[in-house]
């Protein structure tokens, strides 16, 4: 059995004070862990206040990025080491505007994974095709790419705890969501993969989000399918009554 992961990802947005206020509108209303796990992806200068929070709520801190060496002189990066010890629980890594706007390679992001485990925290390593490439029909095999890739070297744990979060780059933040069964199609294809890579007990242990335009609208339907194990949610995480409603989508 997979626990379902909403994880909200704030992007750059939000300061701490904006954070502090967030935080104090979900406090005490979220889910048992044992129902949904909850996550948020925030900025690095909002980490602090996420990780005290944490200690007292159901709520699991993720970092937007990291870096794939651990401390030395890399100006302006982020330790996965020190994101550690500071007691954050995931890093997205591998999301489609890093690659496109910071030009992050499959190889950078099979390094921060390596790095994020070796730091004993866990991967949400995003993929995804753009419109031309599902319009040529190679949705398929890119993604299968990118998830070969950014497995590359792990073991099958380690690939069993990690979080993979399918994001169609023509549904990010556009109000065009994939349909659920677009969405489940492209999951199951990536769970094939994993099993292909690794054997059917690690396909059936990886969780796998979809991303791109989920809202509480919508959030029901996707979970409903049966490869599609959570959500990781950009627009609709900003607001402590959206992300309830989508933290509470089973209710
Ligand atoms: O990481 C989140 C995705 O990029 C989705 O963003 O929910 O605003 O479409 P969105």
């Amino acid at each position: 059995m997979r626990t379902p992961i909403i994880a909200g990802n704030w992007k750059m947005n939000k300061n701490p004070q904006e954070t502090q206020e967030f935080l104090e509108g979900i406090k005490g209303k979220l889910p048992d862990a044992s129902k949904v796990e909850t996550v948020i992806a925030a900025p690095a200068i909002d980490l602090n206040a996420l990780t005290w929070f944490s200690k007292d709520e159901p709520l699991k801190t993720a970092a937007e990025n990291c870096y794939f060496e651990d401390e030395g002189a890399f100006t302006g990066e982020t330790s996965p080491k020190a994101l550690s010890e500071m007691g954050i629980d995931y890093v997205v890594i591998g999301h489609s505007e890093r690659r496109q706007y910071f030009k992050e390679t499959d190889e950078d992001i099979n390094k921060k994974a390596k790095a994020i485990f070796r730091n004993n925290m866990l991967p949400i390593i995003c993929c995804g095709e753009t419109l031309e490439q599902r319009e040529a029909g190679d949705a398929e095999s890119w993604v299968a790419g990118q998830i070969k890739a950014a497995l590359d070297g792990l073991s099958a744990e380690q690939v069993s705890s990690l979080v993979i979060a399918y994001e169609p780059i023509w549904a990010i933040g556009t109000g065009k969501t994939a349909t659920a069964d677009q969405a489940q199609e492209m999951c199951a294809h990536i769970r094939k993969t994993v099993a292909s890579l690794y054997n059917e007990q690690t396909a059936e242990n990886v969780r796998i989000q979809y991303g791109g335009s989920v809202k509480p609208a919508n959030v029901k339907e996707l979970m409903s399918k049966e490869d599609i194990d959570g959500g990781l949610v950009g627009g609709a995480s900003m607001d402590p009554e959206s992300f309830l409603a989508l933290a509470h989508f089973q209710d």
